[in-house]
């Protein structure tokens, strides 16, 4: 099947089709999702919390995404790859952003790059567009911004919001990610700008959804989010498999003649 590219996934909002974005961070789980059939996979940087096991996506490096990002780019055949731009790596200066954008893009082969911040972002996204790089924004509950804002709390300013959504809109932006905001506001966004709004936590009003694939998938017991539907519980699968495997090695029914070379 042939690739999804940044301007199709835009033209997706004018047709009414809803888009699905999934996160992976490796080879096998953006193969399977990508056979599944999604649109979008973000190599997000919530690969510091769901694989990295740390409270925030804050210590996650550019090299770590590069990593991550060259292991999904190997499964994905059809969707379009997202890489995020982890904290630190484009908040600095345009050039920073467009420097380590073009990193994503060139080292990893991502399709196109996402970073955080609304008004206060514009700059970095319109020099990483004006370099040739497809940004997608977010706005709305940004992680890397976890300690400004007191915690992952729902983001109820609507001007401030409407305003940050228009800013990625203006600056260039193919999509825009809105996080933690209710349904109202995030319909609202998504009625007032032109780019498709991809949401989580932001009701079904937006272009498109996204969740973290070990949220959907019921590998991250550490919280559940209230928006992160669990469509299986591969944490219970798992374990299941292996507490068996255990005991079948310790009663040495494992491995039997099928596994064994005569
Ligand atoms: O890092 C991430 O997984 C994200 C999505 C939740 C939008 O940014
Ligand atoms: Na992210």
């Amino acid at each position: 099947p042939r690739p999804i590219t940044a301007p199709e996934f835009r033209a997706a909002k004018a047709r009414g089709a809803k888009l699905a974005v999934v996160t992976a961070y490796d080879y096998t789980s953006a193969r399977l999702c990508d056979e599944a059939g999604v649109d979008c996979i973000l190599v997000g940087d919530s690969v510091g919390m769901v694989v990295q096991g740390h409270p925030t996506s804050l210590p996650v490096t550019l090299d770590e995404m590069i990593y991550h990002t060259k292991c999904v780019m190997r499964g994905a055949r059809r969707a379009l790859v997202v890489a995020d731009l982890p904290f630190m790596t484009y908040q600095v200066s345009p050039r920073q952003a467009v420097r380590n954008a073009g990193r994503l893009m060139k080292e990893a082969g991502a399709h196109a790059v996402k970073l955080e911040g609304g008004v206060r972002a514009r700059d970095a996204i319109r020099a990483c567009v004006d370099a040739g790089i497809p940004v997608m924004g977010h706005v709305g509950l940004t992680p890397q911004s976890v300690h400004q804002m007191g915690g992952f709390k729902v983001q109820r300013d609507t001007e401030q919001l409407l305003a940050d959504a228009l800013a990625v809109e203006a600056a260039g932006a193919f999509s825009v990610v809105v996080e933690g905001v209710p349904a109202d506001l995030g319909a609202k966004i998504t009625g007032t700008v032109g780019i498709p709004t991809v949401g989580i936590g932001a009701g079904a009003g937006c272009d498109g959804q996204v969740l973290v694939f070990h949220d959907m998938m019921g590998l991250y017991p550490d919280f559940k989010p209230k928006f992160a539907k669990r469509y299986a519980d591969l944490g219970a699968a798992i374990k299941a498999a292996t507490e068996q495997y255990c005991r079948e090695v310790r009663e040495g029914a494992f491995p039997a003649a099928e596994h064994t070379f005569r």
